[in-house]
C-alpha cells in the first residue's frame, strides 16, 4: 500500500496579489465541529453571517449572502441570475478580470459589449455615462479592484449613471473588499460579490454577496422552483429560467431566507471561515481596516520606490493592497521570484497577458497588511535582487517603508484627537 506522508505545506509568508495567508482565527473557526444544515444553531449562524456581512458591504440589503464557490462562483451566480439570453451587457475592461466577466456574460448568451482600456489606467466617470448612453445596456459590469494592473476603478457615481439609463449595475470586489472604500448602497450598486482570500484575510472557497431589491425584483421574474421541493402555491415567474441550478439566486435566496428551501448542503467549514473573516473586519471597524490597507501597501511602494524600482500603473487609482513594480531589465524575473521562495519562503505575484514578464505584483492584504510582513517582504527583496545583480539602491527600502508607517500612525492618532 502506498504511504502517503502527513499534510505538510512548508511555511510561506504569501505577499502576492491573493491569496494570503488566513488569519489564525480563520483558520481556527474552520476546525470548528459541523451541525446539520437546518440545525437552528445553523440557520442562526447563517443569519448572522448576513447581518455581519451587511456590514462589510455597507448595506441594508435584505439578500447579503454566501456563494459556495471561490470568488468566480460569485461573478457567475450575478450573471447568469441577472443577464437574460439576448440581454445587452456593457462591460469597460481595464484587466484581466473584466475580460473574465465578458467571457461569463457571453456563455449566459448575452449580448456583450467591451471597451477596453490601457491596462494601468481606469475609466472616468464621464466616459462610463456615455458607454451607457450609447450602448443602453441591461447590466453594466465592472470590477472594482483589477488585480492583473493593480488599478481600483472609482465606482462613486457609477449606479446613479446605470440607473439614470435604466440598466442594472454589478460589481466584483473579490481583490478590493475590505481594503478599499466600497459603499454599496451610497454608489447605488445592485449587486456585488467577493472571496475571501484577499483583504478579508480568508482562504478561498466562499464568495459573500450582496442583492439590491432591483436586483432582487429582476431576479425575482425568473423564479422557478425545483421540481419535488415546489409546491401548487408556487407560481413559476414569467422570466426565463435560470440557466443554471447551483447558482440560481431565487433558489440560493429561498435557502437562506425565511422559506428554507432545500437547495445545496451549505459548506459548513467555509460558512464558519467567511463567518470569521467578517467579523474581523466589523471588530476593527470596515473603514479602519481600509486605512490599515493603505498605510501597508503606501509603505510598501514608498519601499519599492525607495529601492529605485519603478511602479506600474497610474498611481493615482492603485489598489491599497497591491502594488506591480517593472522587473528590473538586469535580472531574470522567474529566477528571483524563485530565489524570493526558496531562501526567503516568501511568494510574491507574477503577471497575465501583456504584462507577463514585465512586472511583479505584490500585496499586501487582509492577515499580512502588517509592519512586520512588509518590512520582511522588502529586506528579502532587496536581498534577492543585489543576489541576482539588479542596480538597486540598497538600504534605503526599509527606512522608507518605516517613515510611511510613521506617517500613518500619526494621522490616525491626529484623528482621534
Ligand atoms: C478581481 C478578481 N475577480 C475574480 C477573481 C477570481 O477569483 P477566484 O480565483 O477565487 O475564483 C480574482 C482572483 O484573483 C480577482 O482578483
Amino acid at each position: 500500500m502506498t504511504r502517503y506522508a502527513d499534510l505538510n505545506p512548508p511555511a510561506r509568508l504569501l505577499m502576492g496579489p491573493g491569496p494570503i495567508n488566513a488569519d489564525p482565527r480563520v483558520l481556527r473557526a474552520m476546525a470548528t465541529p459541523l451541525i446539520g444544515q437546518f440545525d437552528p444553531s445553523m440557520t442562526g449562524l447563517m443569519n448572522e453571517t448576513m447581518a455581519l456581512y451587511r456590514g462589510v458591504f455597507k448595506t441594508a440589503n435584505k439578500w447579503t449572502m454566501l456563494i459556495d464557490g471561490t470568488a468566480r462562483a460569485g461573478i457567475e451566480a450575478a450573471m447568469v441570475s441577472l443577464i437574460e439570453p439576448g440581454d445587452k451587457v456593457l462591460i469597460p475592461v481595464f484587466g484581466r478580470f473584466g475580460h473574465l466577466k465578458a467571457e461569463i456574460a457571453r456563455r449566459c448568451d448575452a449580448e456583450v459589449i467591451t471597451v477596453e482600456r490601457e491596462w494601468g489606467t481606469v475609466f472616468p466617470l464621464d466616459e462610463i455615462r456615455d458607454l451607457v448612453k450609447k450602448h443602453r445596456p441591461r447590466l453594466l459590469a465592472l470590477c472594482q479592484g483589477d488585480t492583473s494592473t493593480t488599478m481600483l476603478q472609482p465606482l462613486a457615481g457609477v449606479g446613479a449613471v446605470a440607473h439614470e439609463f435604466d440598466a442594472l449595475f454589478y460589481t466584483d470586489t473579490t481583490a478590493s473588499l475590505g481594503g478599499n472604500t466600497l459603499e454599496t448602497d451610497a454608489w447605488e450598486v445592485d449587486c456585488v460579490s467577493a472571496g475571501l482570500q484577499k483583504c478579508l484575510a480568508g482562504p478561498s472557497g466562499s464568495a459573500p454577496i450582496t442583492l439590491s431589491p432591483r436586483a432582487e425584483a429582476a431576479i425575482g421574474r425568473r423564479r422557478h422552483i425545483e421540481q419535488g421541493i415546489a409546491t401548487a402555491a408556487d407560481v413559476p415567474g414569467n422570466g426565463a429560467r435560470i440557466r443554471s441550478n447551483y447558482f440560481d439566486l431565487a433558489m440560493i435566496m429561498d435557502y437562506w431566507g425565511d422559506k428554507r428551501l432545500n437547495h445545496h448542503t451549505e459548506a459548513t467549514s467555509m460558512l464558519y471561515a467567511a463567518r470569521e473573516c467578517a467579523k474581523i473586519l466589523v471588530e476593527e471597524g470596515v473603514d479602519t481596516a481600509v486605512e490599515r490597507h493603505r498605510v501597508a501597501g503606501g509603505a510598501m511602494a514608498d519601499g519599492l520606490k525607495a529601492m529605485g524600482l519603478k511602479l506600474f500603473g497610474d498611481q493615482t487609482s492603485r489598489m491599497n493592497n497591491v502594488v506591480g513594480i517593472y522587473i528590473p531589465a538586469e535580472v531574470q524575473g522567474d529566477a528571483v521570484r524563485k530565489s524570493m521562495l526558496d531562501d526567503f519562503a516568501i511568494e510574491i505575484g507574477t503577471s497575465f497577458g501583456p504584462l507577463h514578464g514585465k512586472i511583479w505584483r505584490i500585496g499586501t492584504m487582509g492577515y499580512n497588511a502588517r509592519k512586520d510582513a512588509v518590512l520582511t517582504t522588502l529586506v528579502a527583496l532587496e536581498s534577492a535582487l543585489a543576489m541576482h545583480g539588479a542596480k538597486i539602491a540598497t538600504g534605503k527600502a526599509v527606512p522608507a517603508a518605516l517613515a510611511a508607517f510613521r506617517a500613518g500612525e500619526s494621522r490616525t492618532a491626529k484623528a482621534a484627537e
